[in-house]
């Protein structure tokens, strides 16, 4: 059967924000107009889909950003595309400006929208993986992740000065709703004596008889790196836990959003090049349906529904390592 080719692609940013979004943006206008295709931005994610907020793109409206974070085409959370008439509202809108081809750069919750979208109308899309999370299974990094790492341990160093100059013990809280990556790998790069993320059920008693026995060695300057979504809790209640059973003393960090926000690190702009050139490319080619990722430095497709749908699992044997690096 002859493959219908592209006319127009459409691309939009969508969840959290993530650091490298504005370079996958600038790969996929610049790769797509190289192509010979119209491509238009959708604001606002689904909800500027819904709304109609979409514009033609040139090579020079995506100048000058592959250095910022942020996206420039904003981000949202659309609660109206979870429904059938929002999704009706977004199809019709992309036919008017000739849409037929659709790239989504997001994470878990945005390819979600893909499937849906996907089961109702026949539009070709292609998933680019962009959330600091890392979550996504199919590649091995997420555009953001290695940024988000970066500015977590910055902050872990500076805390550990304070921690050592006071024999202080800190709790230092990272984004991770539902994984632990940011918190396992900024926890190792920092020293971290002790790292809790949700993919690992959290023993309370034996942390305590962990952190107890650090300050009975002497070893007073003490950091715990929590990913916020740990099913122990957040910082607070880790801390109030170890005070209760411990008497030990306690202050609590939570990094939060400064996680989402700065400049891309040469890595997730590399990376967010890469994605978003060859999202374009496969588009053309006639894949849908899936999510563009890298693996062990190859270009891969994964079926975006397992994307999510696929547990991608956390590296244990670096736990293990931190746990006796850390004694
Ligand atoms: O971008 C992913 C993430 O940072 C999660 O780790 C976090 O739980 C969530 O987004 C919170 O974001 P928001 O407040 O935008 O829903």
């Amino acid at each position: 059967m002859k493959k219908q080719s592209i006319n127009n692609i459409g691309v939009f940013t969508s969840g959290g924000d993530a650091p490298g979004m504005n370079a996958a943006l600038r790969a996929v206008v610049r790769t797509a107009i190289y192509c010979g295709k119209g491509v238009f931005t959708i604001r606002c994610g689904y909800d500027g889909m819904i709304d109609g907020e979409i514009e033609q793109a040139s090579t020079r409206s995506v100048s000058n950003i592959i250095q910022t974070g942020g996206t420039i085409i904003k981000t949202a959370r659309s609660e109206r595309f979870r429904t059938r008439e929002g999704r009706r509202q977004a199809f019709e809108n992309l036919q008017k400006f000739g849409i037929d081809g659709l790239i989504a750069i997001g994470g878990d919750g945005t390819f979600r929208g893909c499937v849906e979208l996907n089961k109702e109308y026949k539009i070709r899309l292609i998933g680019v993986p962009g959330t600091i999370d890392n979550d996504l299974y199919g590649s091995d990094f997420t555009i953001g992740y290695d940024t988000a790492v970066n500015t977590a341990l910055e902050a872990i160093d500076k805390i550990r000065d304070t921690s050592q100059s006071h024999d202080r013990f800190f709790i230092i809280e990272v984004m991770g709703r539902d994984a632990g990556f940011i918190g396992l790998e900024a926890g190792i790069a920092g020293g971290a004596e002790n790292i809790l993320i949700p993919e690992i059920k959290t023993d309370v008693s034996r942390l305590c008889k962990d952190i107890k026995s650090l300050f009975e060695r002497g070893k007073a300057s003490n950091i715990i790196v929590v990913a916020e979504g740990d099913d122990a809790g957040g910082a607070y209640e880790i801390g109030a836990k170890i005070k209760e059973a411990t008497g030990i003393d306690y202050r609590v960090v939570i990094l939060g959003y400064i996680q989402r926000g700065g400049n891309p690190s040469a890595k997730d702009r590399l990376l967010a090049s890469k994605l978003g050139y060859w999202s374009v490319k496969h588009l053309i080619d006639g894949k849908t349906n899936v999510m563009v990722g890298e693996i062990n430095a190859k270009i891969v497709l994964t079926d975006i529904a397992d994307t999510f749908g696929r547990k991608k699992p956390v590296d244990m044997n670096a736990l293990e390592m931190a746990r006796v690096l850390a004694s």
